[in-house]
């Protein structure tokens, strides 16, 4: 689009540069995700530009870099971690490996109260947090140091006169203290304050979508219920006008109770009728017998393709006249596109094969793929969607396809005795290995791997604690459950056999059950709101034949990058467990107690 300001965030394959570029869209100015490869042009566009953290090391060979000709552009440079490190070695610095690593909370020194740009609004003393095990020791020429820590005599340099920046620490984190303040410090810098909003982008949105779209073109959008595909409606409509845009909705089969319903009420009252076709049996037969994860997502991005040619040749429309509408947003464009430093953790439905050979061919029109999460509800908020509609969990395209396991693992003794091994250092708690695997991610790498079972007295803090050492110790085990019920059971007495599951309308409508009482209690008990997301998952595990369990998995998270499990109250995880447990087939309640990473939020 035609921002004049846009801050560039240069991914040198952390965590954390999608957290960076919310930031600051939240705090005024607009910015990008771009990869370190870009031609050094274009760069050049920018109003600044944020060199953001990596896991490597700038002294190793092969470690991600960027062009120097950055430096002759004349426009701001804020280095954080590692791309301040690489900034002060570009410059003639050096870097070496720190004598002390610093992970977690350090605090600030200031050298100068009043000479620092950056700083402007710190007095000392800031919280910050830290994560590096490399540390600058030599500044390059014109620098000067503005703030250390205890175990960081570089923790915030300036060049003054050049605008650039380096900062050890992260201001992109909650547990940083004024890290807002120094981002906003920084955005004044590059001229770029108060240039963003999201009325502004509506705007200019509405005027592209018209501009870029040929005017002897229509869209056809597949609407899934999610806010995302929802805002996506509206904006096309609001564009294109309600003739040159059809909105359809798939019943994969694999939808939350009673999905059509609502989302048909919650249309009609902006005055727009979607069309509903049923798929569900179409899902169902593809899907039949299938259990590998990478397979389930692509079975699903194909069908929903198929599904809508089926529609299209339904309703009589000319293929050469209609392009394809789809609701991805930021993160899962630039997750799909797939930057160097990526792994390719899971297959976004949006970004299958298929999919992928139409978009070369313009043939695909994605009108939020460059908004947060957060930046879609809000936008759904002006154009007239209800809050309780556009704060409601975010659902996954694939639906409950990735909720449903039916993937058999044969349990190993190794993974056994080394869960036995880690458990013999935390006193009062029993372990087990369910039968299954789920998709994580380990080191920015996919992992499929088993998941271990607990039981025991501890508080939510402790809990964490174990299941970190778990997931960090183990080679087997990527997730951690806590057994919730029966509550008259003990992890060591139940049997967790592999009770075979099929992804038809019966398991489905199991889960989808289950799924509406989890949603009701929450909502019932007031907290619905807090949690980000609850996924509820369907596991082949019980002790007869045709028993499923259940695996509750509530979260809190920044943009679904990170997570970490949401300590529930233990009133209301009661109450799940006994609702649940009164749904028949429903052996077991389990209650997911994996941060991301190295579990991701769903299952798969
Ligand atoms: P993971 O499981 O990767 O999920 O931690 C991160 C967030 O993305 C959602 N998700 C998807 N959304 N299509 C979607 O529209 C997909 O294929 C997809 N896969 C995961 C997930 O629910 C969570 O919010």
């Amino acid at each position: 689009m035609n921002q004049r300001k846009v801050i560039g965030i240069v991914d040198f394959g952390g965590q954390y540069a999608h957290l960076i570029a919310s930031r600051i869209r939240r705090l005024g100015a607009y910015s990008e995700i771009l990869s370190n490869e870009e031609p050094a042009d274009s760069y050049a566009k920018l109003s600044g530009l944020v060199l953001s953290g990596g896991p490597e090391s700038v002294y190793e060979p092969g470690s991600p870099s960027i062009s120097e000709k950055i430096f002759d552009l004349g426009i701001p440079i804020l280095g954080i971690c590692y791309g301040h490190q690489l900034m002060m070695k570009l410059l003639g610095g050096e870097v070496r490996k720190a004598g002390t690593a610093e992970y977690g909370q350090a605090s600030l020194d200031l050298f100068s109260r009043n000479g620092s740009e950056l700083l402007q609004g710190y007095s000392g003393g800031e919280v910050v947090w830290m994560s590096h095990g490399d540390e600058v020791v030599r500044l390059p020429e014109g620098f000067q140091a503005t703030a250390s820590s205890s175990d960081c005599k570089y923790a915030v340099v300036e060049n003054v006169s050049a605008h650039r920046f380096g900062i050890q620490f992260h201001p992109e984190v909650t547990h940083t203290q004024k890290g807002n303040e120094l981002l906003r410090n920084f955005i004044r810098i590059c001229g770029a304050e108060n240039t963003w909003d999201l009325t502004q982008y509506l705007a200019l949105k509405l005027e592209e979508l018209k501009d870029t779209i040929p005017k002897d073109k229509k869209v056809f959008l597949l609407v899934s219920g999610g806010v995302d595909s929802t805002v996506s409606y509206l904006l096309l409509t609001k564009a294109l006008g309600r003739d040159r845009v059809k909105g359809v909705l798939i019943d994969t089969g694999f939808m939350r109770k009673d999905e059509v319903l609502h989302l048909r009420e919650n249309l009609t009252v902006q005055g727009i009728h979607l069309h509903v076709h049923d798929s569900s049996e179409l899902f169902y037969s593809r899907l039949k017998g299938k259990k590998d994860p990478e397979e389930k997502r692509k079975i699903v991005g194909n069908l929903f393709l198929e599904a809508q040619e089926d529609c299209a040749r339904e309703l009589g429309l000319n293929s050469e006249e209609w392009i394809l509408g789809q609701g991805t947003i930021y993160p899962d464009t630039i997750e799909s596109g797939g930057t160097k430093h990526s792994h390719t953790i899971k297959t976004h439905h949006n970004r299958v094969e298929a999919i992928q050979k139409l978009m070369e061919e313009g043939k695909v029109v994605e009108p939020i793929k460059d908004l947060y999460k957060d930046e879609v509800r809000e936008l759904g908020t002006v154009l007239g969607l209800p809050k309780e509609w556009t704060l409601r969990h975010p659902f996954p395209g694939p639906g409950l396809v990735v909720r449903m396991i039916s993937q058999k693992r044969e349990i190993i003794r190794e993974a056994e005795t080394e869960l036995d091994e880690i458990l013999a250092d935390f006193s009062g708690v029993a372990g087990s290995i369910l039968p299954v695997a789920s998709v994580g991610v380990k080191g920015d790498r996919r992992s499929y791997a088993y998941c271990a079972v607990l039981s025991g007295e501890k508080e939510w803090e402790d809990w964490n604690r174990v299941s970190t050492a778990i997931t960090n110790r183990s080679s087997h085990i990527n997730r951690v459950t806590l057994f919730v019920g029966p509550e008259n059971v003990s992890v060591k007495d139940a049997s967790f056999l592999f009770q075979p599951l099929d992804l038809d309308r019966k398991d489905s409508d199991l889960l989808r059950e289950a799924d509406a009482v989890v949603e009701s209690v929450l909502r019932s008990a007031g907290i619905y709101g807090e949690i980000w997301q609850m996924p509820v998952v369907l596991l082949p595990v019980g002790k007869a034949a045709e028993e499923r369990s259940i695996v509750l998995r509530p979260v809190h998270s920044q943009e679904a990058m990170t997570a970490s499990f949401f300590p529930l109250d233990r009133n209301v995880l009661r109450e799940l467990e006994s609702k649940l447990l009164g749904i028949p087939k429903i052996r077991y309640v389990f209650f997911d107690l994996t941060n991301k990473p190295p579990g991701t939020i769903e299952w798969e």
